[in-house]
Order: C-alpha cells, then structure tokens, then sequence
C-alpha cells in the first residue's frame, strides 16, 4: 500500500512570517492522522522558521529548488547538503516554472535527483506536457521521454523511494483540472514505464501524484484512482482552509 503524499508547493509566496503563521494555523486544521503524509514547500528564506514551528508534527518539510553541487562557487544556489542539514525531507525537481523561467533540462534534473538522493533527500520530480503537446496526442510521448531521462541511472531501490508529480502545464494556475480519467491514465503509464526501466517492485512503490488546480472539490476523485498517490498543490495550497480540505478529502478516499 502506498502511502498518499500531500504536497503545498508556496512558490514564490508568503514571508517567513507569513509562513510561520499559516503552519501554525494548519496545524490547528489539519489532522496528519489518516495515511495521508503532509508537506510544505516554503520559500527558500522560510525554510528554517517553518521547520522550528513544524517541531514535534508529522508535516514533512521540503524546498522547491537545489544546485547538484555540494558546494563551491556558485552564486545564487543552495546544495543538497544545506536542505538536508536544516531539515528538509523533500526536494520538488523540475517544476514546469523552472523549466519555463529558468532553463532546467531533464538532464539537469537528472543530476539534482541524484544529488539529492546522495544526500538523503527525497526528490519530487516533476513531469507532463503543455497543451499543444496534448492536442497533438503527444503526452504519453511528452511524459516518457521526460521520466526517462530523468531518472536515468538511478537505483530501482531508490526509484521506489521517490516521488514522481505528474503536472500538465496547461492545469498549472489555470482553474482547468485534468479530468480525473486522463489523471489516471497519465500517472498509470508513468508506472508501466517505470515498472519497464527500473522493474516491478520499484513500479508498485514509487508514488505518483498529480498536480494542476487541485482543490478540495475535486481531490478525492483524484485522489481515489489507482494509480494516484496525492497531490502537488499551488494556489489551493496558500490558504489554510484550502490546504486543510483537500488533506481531509485525500484522507476520505483513502479510507473509503
Ligand atoms: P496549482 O499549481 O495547484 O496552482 O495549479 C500546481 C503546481 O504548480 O505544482
């Protein structure tokens, strides 16, 4: 059994005190109980301060960046061994924005997931294709071709560890949710294509959410197909009552 995995990914919003206070109120809101795993991802300045307000809670922590490198002269990057140090579980790889805005190829994803796995980060690597992509039927082509290169090299037993965030670009900020069919159908040719690289047990326990204008009115369809394991969530994930329900309804499918 797979263990869903709830994901608030903040981009570039909320100050670290802003932060501070929204995981306070969240942990007032959202009970961790029920299978479902919770995470935030801060910006990079709130990082530290969110972690001492999430001291003794079963929210896990992650940042949405990182350099491969473990140190040196690079201006601007933060390395593995930081993240790790300060006590981040997850790293998010390869976000469509930091594809779009910031050149980051599936071979430098590629490296950061390795990094991070060296480190003992766990890397949420994101993938799916934009929507002239999908008009043209190219999205299992899109897709492969992006987990393929990605996790090039990597271990079947670190594979099984990871998370994959299946995002269509054209679901991003949007308001337009994949349906949940063509959700399932995407992260369930994620898995063959991972069962076919890294083997079957690696298949059965990588977990695979989906993300794109998640809200707490549309989880637990989502959240209730097979081959879906939680949710990387943006705008819904900035309010506490947003972040809260679709927690809670993640949970409902899962009990139900
Ligand atoms: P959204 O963003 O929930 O605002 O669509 C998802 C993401 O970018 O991870």
């Amino acid at each position: 059994m797979r263990r869903p995995i709830i994901a608030g990914n903040w981009k570039m919003y909320k100050t670290p005190s802003e932060a501070v206070d929204f995981v306070k109120r969240l942990l007032e809101a959202a009970s961790t109980a029920g299978g479902v795993e919770v995470v935030v991802a801060p910006p990079f300045p709130a990082l530290m301060p969110v972690r001492e307000a999430l001291a003794g809670s079963d929210i896990a922590l992650a940042a949405q960046n990182m350099f491969w490198e473990v140190e040196g002269a690079f201006t601007g990057e933060v390395s593995p061994v930081m993240l790790a140090e300060i006590g981040c579980r997850y790293v998010i790889l390869g976000h469509s924005e930091r594809r779009r805005y910031f050149g980051e190829t599936n071979a430098g994803v590629n490296r950061k997931a390795r990094a991070a796995l060296d480190r003992g980060l766990v890397p949420i690597v994101c993938v799916g294709e934009s929507l002239a992509e999908r008009e043209f039927g190219l999205t299992e082509k899109v897709v492969t071709a992006q987990v393929e290169e990605c996790l090039a090299g990597l271990a079947p037993a670190a594979v099984a560890v990871m998370v994959v965030a299946y995002e269509p670009i054209w679901a991003i900020g949007t308001g337009r949710t994949a349906s949940p069919e063509d959700a399932q159908d995407a992260c369930a040719h994620i898995r063959r294509l991972v069962a076919r690289l890294f083997g079957p047990e690696a298949a059965e326990r990588l977990r695979i959410q989906y993300g794109g204008s998640v809200k707490p009115d549309n989880t637990r369809d989502l959240m209730s197909r097979p081959d879906i394991d939680g949710a990387l969530v943006g705008g819904a994930s900035l309010k506490v009552e947003g972040f809260a329900g679709i927690v809670r309804e993640c949970q409902k499918a899962v009990q139900s």
